[in-house]
């Protein structure tokens, strides 16, 4: 059973590829933390929200057992633990994050015979992700041995544990250290948002929403930038031609200067530095682009 709190909990990783990119995000979304002696609990002081901080491992359970009511964890943890759950009162995604981008993936040797996913029928494939290794193998009638290892999944074929792997890659470093290389991608994955699925009261559960549409709304001012400038009234339409923008410009006009405008643009992440010299040829003057932190729409 879980205890009646009044302040909602996020577990998030303690150390790991998402742990920093987790904290600004909830940075950004405007909470404001305390750390704790033992620096596994940050104490939210903005708004009743604290921060657990865990192993990415154990996030998904901690939403399931009640401890937490949102976290932050990576796809690829999230499948694996569903697809060994019952399925009631397994957390939900509630939105994909754009960081900690990485994939499972099946590798081989380098140099050895295996060339297609089709080789690694009878042989045996170390990974930590037993279920979604699996669950792919299935999909793809190939009958292979899982052989579950917990960590260093990379030296398996090496010390003659297994054939092959099915593991994370997200630069591929470990994979070229270890000499292997991809045969093929069995998920991708990147941090997610996740909601518990029981039911909680009704302050709680307004204090969840109102994280979740913060979140969205610093999401929303990813890569996207104001432009600033001002312009001959004549210039005007061809500038708009130029702009990369989401939406129609606003345009305003200067007192006094009847034949200037000033112009407003929000502008997608491939405004660069050539649209801005184009604007300049075409007589835009004081241009600027600001970084949008976040939209609220
Ligand atoms: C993964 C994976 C590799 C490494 C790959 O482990 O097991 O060791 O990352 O990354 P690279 O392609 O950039 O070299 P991770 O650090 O996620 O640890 P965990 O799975 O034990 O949480
Ligand atoms: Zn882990």
């Amino acid at each position: 059973m879980s205890e009646t709190r009044d302040r909602v909990r996020i577990a998030v990783q303690k150390s790991g590829r998402l742990a920093q990119d987790s904290l600004a995000l909830l940075r950004r979304a405007g909470l404001v933390f305390r750390e704790s002696r033992d620096k596994l609990f940050l104490y939210g002081e903005s708004l009743p929200i604290d921060v657990l901080l865990v192993r990415d491992d154990d996030i998904p359970g901690l939403l399931v057992e009640g401890s937490c009511e949102l976290g932050i964890v990576g796809r690829n943890v999230l499948d694996e633990q569903r697809a060994a759950s019952t399925g009631i009162d397994f957390p939900l995604e509630h939105r994909a994050l754009g960081f900690g981008h990485c994939r499972l993936a099946l590798a081989v040797p380098d140099g050895g015979a295996l060339a297609r996913p089709a080789d690694l029928a009878g042989l045996r494939i170390a990974t930590s992700y037993p279920q979604l290794t699996a669950g792919w193998l299935r999909a793809h009638d190939i009958v292979a041995e899982v052989v579950l290892l917990n960590g260093s999944v990379e030296i398996a074929p090496r010390l003659g544990k297994a054939d092959a792997i099915c593991d994370l890659v997200s630069s591929g470093a470990t994979l070229a250290a270890n000499q292997l290389h991809e045969l093929t991608t069995v998920l991708r994955s990147e941090a997610v948002l996740v909601r518990a699925a029981r039911t909680h009261a009704a302050a709680i559960t307004s204090q969840i929403e109102r994280l979740c549409a913060r979140i969205d709304a610093a999401l929303a001012g990813n890569g996207v930038r104001l432009l600033m400038l001002q312009a001959p009234r004549s210039a005007l339409a061809a500038i708009e031609r130029l702009l990369p923008a989401r939406e129609p410009a606003s345009v305003l006009g200067l007192d006094g200067r009847p034949d200037d405008v000033a112009l407003q643009a929000l502008c997608g992440a491939d405004l660069d530095w050539q649209h801005l010299e184009e604007l300049k040829r075409l007589g835009a003057r004081g241009l600027m682009v600001l970084n949008v932190e976040r939209m609220l729409a």
